[in-house]
């Protein structure tokens, strides 16, 4: 007893303090085994390279050239212009709808169909948009009609150790090799190309810039308008050795500043377009060039290739060096080399396009969905691994959004008549939450920071930690206190309604005490209180109140249900679909004293048996395996993750499945907070919960909640 009490708290304390400590397993070969080698283009998911807060997607030649793949930042954004219909030509006329709530009307931000809003409601979901940056690609010369059929020899590596790409192709029997790298530090992509085209005048390089629209909520696979050229402007301004393009759309300005090795010249192509042909002078069959994007008119550097692809390899090789890393046995079981195969493409893809300055938007900075907007709720799911697998500066550089938008959540939540702070829902990086019956009436984002909160102070039990969270805890606390309703009938507190439940498919105004939502707020009350304690401050009564007599998690016929009242919760289809949120009482939430496993249990099988989980999103199917992982059922857990509706495509990506497109990334960041939580253990149990015949070897792992 003594002895394993001993290693216990060894290993909590490895698990806790080995961030950067290098372990026993070979990462580099484990990585590389997973490097992708193409032969031709991938449709609707590009291969990229970036840093987080920039990407570029490129198709077979490693640029732009055959597909339009997107070049997406988490600054670029474009409003269009507003509606020209009278009373609807600013947004101060959006007046949202007001709706019984308990005793009182409340305020919501939802489309006003009555008072003609519906123009103006648009446009503030639709704006600001995700913007493409531009597209860079090979020129041909003269020959304009080269299609990727026409080429051959297609070859193309992403190494994901050092975070490049290597390209080559022949046209016409000549072979032409193109490097691809991104900075880490600034929004550029560096570029090598070698081919004796080069010095026959037969090969340069185009850049062209598309307008942008909110008309659609999803722009997949491809972002932007290209045939708009009136509506937009672009200014070529050429200097020795590099050109800055200047693209103007409405009140959006950026630039891409072009620099280049040797002679080259660049002009535009068309008077009526916005496409600029870059042309190397010479006999050179070496081209090197930047395009580095900014919305600086003169950034500190724009730093050329051997500069960025060495900062690259610095960057990545640290990145995989350093948090967790796990190691199955790929080699005797091909589930497991499947798994691992998903890990690491999917460890590549986030942190090119899940690591920015603000939580990833559901398609990271591969297409736009949602507009490109991000989703408060889906926050835990987008950043919950890089704890687990201890990568804290890359969780670090969003998890500021909850300080940053507390002032537009106290806003919201003073309109409203609530006390604290109330996070919005699908949001711009203003803190503005886009007009919706379900934006505004979700309320499960309310207690992430609390678990994002404790989880810190456990990994840094610092007097700092305590104060980075304080105020905000206090205020999300205040909000979750106020919001539930004391029923004098009942005498518990209640949820809702109105409100919407984890699966946003039950009618709002009929829907209250969701189990989930319920067990979160318990939760999250408890974390606050506990914070209080900590820094022994005085803990407002209204939490252990509200949280002591939330009202009991709804049960028919022997099982825990979505919400109270719900009628035939499991042969209605609408209620069988869906995230199966009733399964994140245990698994993804630590087990709260009021669960009974047993019930949980048979709730769990109902589930199973009843569910449609081809309509399912991308994140169930973790969900799913951490309920499984923690009731012990290793071999279902890893089954689960492997799901056929679950599927990640060649290039590593999550696919959308029928309900959104590819990617669909809180899939994939999803897949490394299951695992994390597998291999790294949670409070009070875990340890390693992969199938038993599997040897498995982790390090660093930090245990969960
Ligand atoms: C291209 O790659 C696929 C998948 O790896 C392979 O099946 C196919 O044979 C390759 N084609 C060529 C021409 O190399
Ligand atoms: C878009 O319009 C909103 C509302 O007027 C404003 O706050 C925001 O800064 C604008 N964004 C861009 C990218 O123009
Ligand atoms: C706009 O509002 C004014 C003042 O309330 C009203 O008189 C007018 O009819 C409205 N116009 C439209 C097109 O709704
Ligand atoms: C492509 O263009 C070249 C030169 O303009 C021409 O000789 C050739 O026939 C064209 N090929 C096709 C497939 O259109
Ligand atoms: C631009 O292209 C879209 C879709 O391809 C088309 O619907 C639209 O009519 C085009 N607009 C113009 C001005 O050509
Ligand atoms: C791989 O592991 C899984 C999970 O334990 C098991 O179901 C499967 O039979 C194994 N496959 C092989 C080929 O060993
Ligand atoms: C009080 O709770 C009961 C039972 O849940 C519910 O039917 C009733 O609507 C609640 N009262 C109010 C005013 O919400
Ligand atoms: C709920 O909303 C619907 C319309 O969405 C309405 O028809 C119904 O009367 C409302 N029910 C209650 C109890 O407010
Ligand atoms: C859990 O529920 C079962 C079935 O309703 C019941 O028999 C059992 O006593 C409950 N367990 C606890 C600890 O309340
Ligand atoms: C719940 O299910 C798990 C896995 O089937 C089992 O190990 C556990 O004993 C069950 N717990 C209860 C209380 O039924
Ligand atoms: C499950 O969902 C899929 C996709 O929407 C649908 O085609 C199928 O009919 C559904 N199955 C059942 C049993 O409802």
């Amino acid at each position: 007893m003594l002895q394993q009490s001993i290693l216990v708290t060894a290993t909590l304390f490895f698990s806790f303090f080995l961030t950067s400590t290098h372990g026993k397993i070979d990462r580099k070969s484990i990585v590389q085994q997973f490097n992708l080698h193409l032969n031709t283009s991938h449709p609707y998911s590009p291969v990229q390279v970036g840093n987080g807060n920039f990407a570029f997607g490129v198709d077979i030649t490693g640029l732009q050239t055959f597909l339009p793949h997107n070049t997406l930042s988490s600054w670029g954004w474009h409003n269009d212009s507003l509606p020209l219909t009278a009373n609807q030509t600013s947004i101060k006329y959006f007046t949202g709808v007001d709706l019984w709530t308990h005793d009182r009307l409340v305020n919501y931000k939802q489309p006003n169909e009555k008072e003609n809003e519906k123009e103006i409601s648009q446009w503030l979901i639709a704006n600001p948009h995700r913007i493409n940056l531009g597209r860079v690609g090979l020129w041909f010369g003269s020959r304009d009609n080269v299609t990727e059929e026409m080429v051959k020899g297609k070859r193309q590596v992403l190494d994901l150790w050092e975070g490049s790409i290597e390209s080559s192709f022949e046209l016409d029997g000549e072979v032409v090799k193109v490097g691809t790298v991104a900075s880490p530090d600034t929004d550029s992509i560096a570029v090598e190309i070698r081919s004796v085209l080069l010095g026959k005048g037969g090969l340069g390089v185009f850049l062209d810039f598309p307008y942008a629209s909110g008309k659609n909520k999803f722009d997949a696979p491809f972002v932007g308008v290209w045939n708009a050229t009136k509506k937009h402007e672009t200014f070529l301004e050429t200097g020795r050795n590099g050109a800055i393009v200047r693209h103007v759309l409405d009140s959006t300005v950026y630039f891409a500043h072009v620099r280049w090795d040797g002679g080259a010249g660049i002009e535009r192509e068309r008077e009526d377009g916005h496409r600029y042909i870059l042309k190397p002078i010479g006999k050179d069959e070496v081209f090197r060039f930047t395009v580095a994007f900014s919305q600086n008119s003169a950034p500190e550097t724009i730093p050329m290739m051997e500069d960025v692809r060495s900062r690259a390899r610095q960057w990545w090789q640290d990145y995989w060096e350093n948090g967790a890393f796990l190691s199955l046995p790929i080699s005797s079981n091909s589930s497991a080399k499947e798994l691992q195969r998903r890990i690491i493409l999917t460890q590549y893809l986030l942190a090119v396009n899940g690591a920015g300055k603000d939580p990833a938007q559901e398609s990271g900075l591969v297409n736009n969905g949602w507009y490109g907007k991000f989703h408060l709720e889906m926050v835990f799911w987008h950043l919950g691994h890089w704890m687990i697998w201890n990568k804290w500066s890359l969780y670090d550089r969003s998890i500021g959004v909850y300080d940053r938008f507390l002032p537009s959540s106290i806003e919201r939540a003073k309109k409203q008549g609530y006390e604290g702070a109330r996070l919005g829902k699908m949001s711009d990086p203003s803190g503005r939450s886009a007009p919706g019956q379900i934006n505004s009436l979700l309320i499960w984002q309310q207690p992430h920071p609390m678990y994002f909160a404790e989880m810190e102070y456990r990994r840094f039990p610092t007097e700092k930690t305590l104060q980075k969270w304080d105020h905000i805890l206090t205020l999300i606390a205040d909000f979750m206190a106020s919001y539930a309703w004391y029923n004098d009938t009942t005498k518990v507190f209640d949820l809702g309604p109105p409100l919407h439940t984890v699966s946003e498919n039950t009618k709002p105004n009929t829907t209250m005490n969701p189990t989930f939502e319920l067990a979160y707020w318990r939760f999250g009350l408890d974390i606050a209180e506990k914070w209080k304690q900590r820094q022994g401050k005085p803990i407002p009564s209204k939490w252990p109140k509200v949280r002591e007599n939330i009202a009991p998690f709804p049960m028919q016929d022997g099982l825990y249900v979505l919400h109270e009242g719900i009628k035939n919760p499991w042969t209605t289809p609408r209620f069988t679909e869906d995230h199966p949120s009733l399964l994140g009482l245990n698994g993804w939430l630590p087990q709260d004293s009021r669960l009974n496993l047993s019930i949980f249990n048979a709730t769990v099988s109902k589930v199973y048996e009843t569910w449609n989980f081809t309509r399912s999103y991308g994140w169930d199917f973790p969900l799913l395996a951490l309920t499984a992982a923690k009731m012990g059922e290793r071999e279902k857990a890893v089954e689960w993750l492997l799901h056929p509706d679950n599927a990640f495509d060649e290039i590593g990506m999550p696919v959308g499945g029928v309900r959104v497109p590819t990617p669909y990334l809180p899939a994939a960041a999803g897949l490394l907070l299951a695992v994390g939580m597998m291999a790294g253990g949670w409070e009070g149990g875990g340890g390693m919960t992969f199938p038993e015949a599997w040897k498995v070897e982790v390090e660093g792992f930090m245990k969960a909640l």
